[in-house]
């Protein structure tokens, strides 16, 4: 079924009013493969029909929103965000603030179906190793797509998905067989506290992180949301806490809260 003009543009409305997930007319054929099996699951006739009816129920509109997401991800992606962690910002934290404060908390804010935040987890294990559970460490991972949010907190992939970015002594380690998949052990996925939001309607939790992962959604929103996202973020971050954004992202013109810190060839982001 072909998508009128209109109705694209009323849904790339519905979609950023609730996401800040900016589409444009070229992407007509990603709304009719992705909204088509809506279409026929809630028996209508056509892309007004879903429109109309999604004016009138905020579970559809969730649900376009949910299938309007990108969740491409993979473990480790881009490799030098976590190599910064386990290098510079655990050190750092270690010999600067964890004592005196006594606990790490690190936010994954839009962490798809979990392979950022377990990257993460698998990071501390690293690093901390045994003394691990001597530190209070919190990690929390959200998303505002409901079904990479239960795929992530499952915590279970498939042979293809662990292909992408784990060695074999990581998958070893850190999963175990489950069928024809593999699940993250619990030790791990005890440490992550995973939680549906918005980053446009945020809970702000007034400095409370000292390391927030935000990569890889910015790209999707406006520049004003882009503005809106990381003035909140900010609120969020503790002093001297650190920003990690996509390889290919920039806070360049968006703020000028934040400064640019250059590591290794890759950067992070603090607070002026
Ligand atoms: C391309 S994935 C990035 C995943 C991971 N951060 C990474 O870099 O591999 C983008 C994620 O942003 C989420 N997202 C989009 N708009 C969002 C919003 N307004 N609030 C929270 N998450 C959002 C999508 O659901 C998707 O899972």
């Amino acid at each position: 079924m072909r998508i009128t003009v209109k109705a694209l543009m009323e849904l790339a409305v519905i979609v950023r009013k609730h996401s800040g997930i900016v589409l444009k007319k070229n992407k007509a054929y990603l709304l009719e493969n992705r909204l088509q099996p809506l279409i026929e699951e809630y028996s209508l006739s056509s892309f007004e029909d879903l429109i109309a009816k999604a004016n009138d129920s905020s579970q559809l509109t969730n649900h376009i929103v949910d299938l309007m997401t990108t969740n491409e991800t993979s473990f480790f992606r881009d490799k030098r965000p976590y190599a910064l962690l386990k290098e510079k910002l655990l050190p750092d934290w270690q010999v600067n603030w964890g004592q005196a404060r006594g606990h790490l908390n690190i936010w994954s804010c839009a962490c798809s179906t979990g392979q950022e935040v377990y990257s993460i987890a698998i990071t501390l294990m690293e690093y901390f190793k045994e003394n691990f559970i001597n530190h209070n460490i919190k990690v929390k991972a959200s998303d505002i797509s409901d079904s990479a949010i239960v795929k992530a907190s499952r915590g279970q992939y498939s042979n293809y998905e662990v292909s992408r970015g784990l060695n074999a002594v990581q998958l070893k380690r850190y999963f175990t067989r489950e069928d024809a998949n593999w699940k993250i052990r619990d030790e791990l996925g005890s440490m992550v506290h995973f939680e549906k939001m918005n980053l446009l309607q945020p809970k702000v939790e007034y400095k409370k992180f000292d390391i927030i992962f935000c990569r890889n959604v910015a790209i999707y929103f406006s520049k004003t949301d882009r503005q809106r996202l990381f003035q909140s973020l900010s609120l969020c971050l503790n002093k001297n806490g650190v920003l990690i954004i996509g390889a290919t992202e920039s806070l360049f013109d968006i703020h000028k809260k934040w400064k640019r810190v250059d590591y290794n060839g890759t950067a992070y982001y603090i607070l002026k």
